[in-house]
Formats: C-alpha cells, structure tokens, sequence
C-alpha cells in the first residue's frame, strides 16, 4: 500500500482549528441573528464568545496564507486558466464521477498528489472561499464588531446594514458549504479515509489506484521525502 504526504501540519492544524471554529461561529451567529428561535446560551454569551471566536480564526487564518505563500504552494490552488477546455474537460469529468460514476463504482478521476492535490472543483471551490468569501466574512464581522473605529470603511460600503447583510448571507454559504463538504469528505475508499488523511496528513492510496499511479500519471518522482511506504 503506498501512502502520499498530502497535509503539512500547519496545514492540518489551520483545517481543524477552523472547523471546530466555524461550527461553534455558525451556533453562535445563529442565536445572535435569531435570539426567539436559539436559545443555547444567553444573547451576551453568544457575542462574547463569538468576537473571541472570529479574532482566534483571523490569526488562524493567517496561518494558512503564510504557509502557502512563503512555501509558495499557494499554486495548487490556482487553476490552470491557461488551458481553460482541458480544465473545463476535467471538471466535467469530476462533476460526472460525483454526480453519477460514484454510484456505479467508477473510479475517482483525480489522484491527489501533493503537488496537484485538488481536482478542479475543489481547487474552483477552495480558492474562492479562501481567498475571496473568508476574508470577505472576517472584514466585515470586523466592522460589525466595532463599527465606530471601522466608520469611513462601513461607509464605503453603504452602511453597517450592508456589512450585516453580507455577513448573513456567508453564514448561511458556510453552513451550506460544511454539509456539502462534510459529505465529499467521506468519499474516500472508505467513508473516513479522507477524513483520517486530514488528521495525520498520510493519504493511503488504493491497490489499483497507486499502481496507476506508480505507473504514469507523471507524478510518480520527484517528491522525495514526501512519498513513503508503509510496513
Ligand atoms: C466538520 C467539518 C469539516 C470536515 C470533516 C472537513 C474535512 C476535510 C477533509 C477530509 C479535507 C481533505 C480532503 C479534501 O480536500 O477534500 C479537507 C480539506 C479542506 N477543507 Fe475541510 N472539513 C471541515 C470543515 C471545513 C471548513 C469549515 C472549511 C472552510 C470554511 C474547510 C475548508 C477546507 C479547505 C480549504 C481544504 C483544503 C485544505 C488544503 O489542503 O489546503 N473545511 N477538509
């Protein structure tokens, strides 16, 4: 069984600080924007605990972009716009494999390398909400925090009805995003596969799959110490 280094620790302890954080974000934004309906903690809790949340995944956050832009492997987030039909090809494959092929046993198309680790929908998905939909959430739960010291920036933007506006509607992408995740998570050849690759960053490859691997999928060298075989 060949096993491929695919998760970083800094990256590892970025996901799960981040999930555990957008869980406990998600309840809290919830009793905060409708205190009739939730009722798990008192209203004031909720904000406490909330500010302290987001400021704790602002710095995680930072965890994230440093890693990737001073190792510069930020580039596996970037799809390849230079060859838009292959790409637009190989989405459509994928949209396939988890629309249909999954059913009927066909293989995943994407063999995650640590180089090429996302398939296309993935890397589309991740690079918006990473570059683009987080820091869009962390600036304007930074508005709603304090709007006073953030006063010619919340104007720019229409008012802090705008900045609450924005930040609702990516509460509920977010919460969205963690089912439909959660759900492509445990599509690995078992269900928590991906899920314990997450957690000790080793993704073990199937039989047939690391074979057609090992054989040319043009990856096979080159990332030393990355590789490794177990027992
Ligand atoms: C219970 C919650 C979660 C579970 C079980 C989970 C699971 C996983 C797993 C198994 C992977 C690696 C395989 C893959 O790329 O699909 C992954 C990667 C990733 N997840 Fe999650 N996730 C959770 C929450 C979140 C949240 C809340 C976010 C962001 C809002 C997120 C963003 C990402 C990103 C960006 C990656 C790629 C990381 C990288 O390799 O650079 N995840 N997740």
């Amino acid at each position: 069984m060949t096993r491929i280094y695919l998760h970083p620790l800094p990256i590892r302890i970025w996901h799960w600080v981040n999930a555990l954080g957008f869980v406990i974000l998600i309840i809290t934004g919830a009793q905060i924007r409708y205190p009739n309906y939730f009722q798990l903690m008192s209203f004031e809790w909720a904000v406490k605990i909330h500010s302290w949340l987001g400021f704790i995944l602002l710095a995680n956050y930072c965890i994230w972009l440093f890693y990737y832009l001073l190792t510069l492997k930020i580039k596996i987030y970037i799809p390849p716009l230079h060859h838009p039909i292959a790409f637009a090809k190989k989405a459509l494959l994928q949209a396939k494999f988890y629309g249909f092929g999954i059913m009927i046993g066909d293989e995943n198309p994407h063999h995650p390398m640590p180089d090429d680790k996302f398939n296309p929908m993935q890397q589309v998905s991740y690079l918006m909400i990473m570059a683009a939909l987080i820091p869009v959430q962390i600036i304007t739960g930074l508005f709603l925090w304090d709007p006073n010291l953030f006063g010619p920036a919340v104007n720019l933007i229409g008012g802090i009805q705008v900045a609450d506006m924005i930040h609702v509607f990516l509460w509920i992408f977010f919460s969205a995003f963690m089912i439909v995740h959660f759900y492509l998570a445990t599509l690995g050849h078992t269900p928590m596969a991906h899920i314990i690759a997450m957690f000790k960053g080793y993704e073990e490859l199937h039989e047939e799959h690391s074979n057609g691997h090992d054989e040319g999928h043009g990856h096979g060298g080159g990332h030393g110490e990355e590789h490794g075989h177990s027992a």
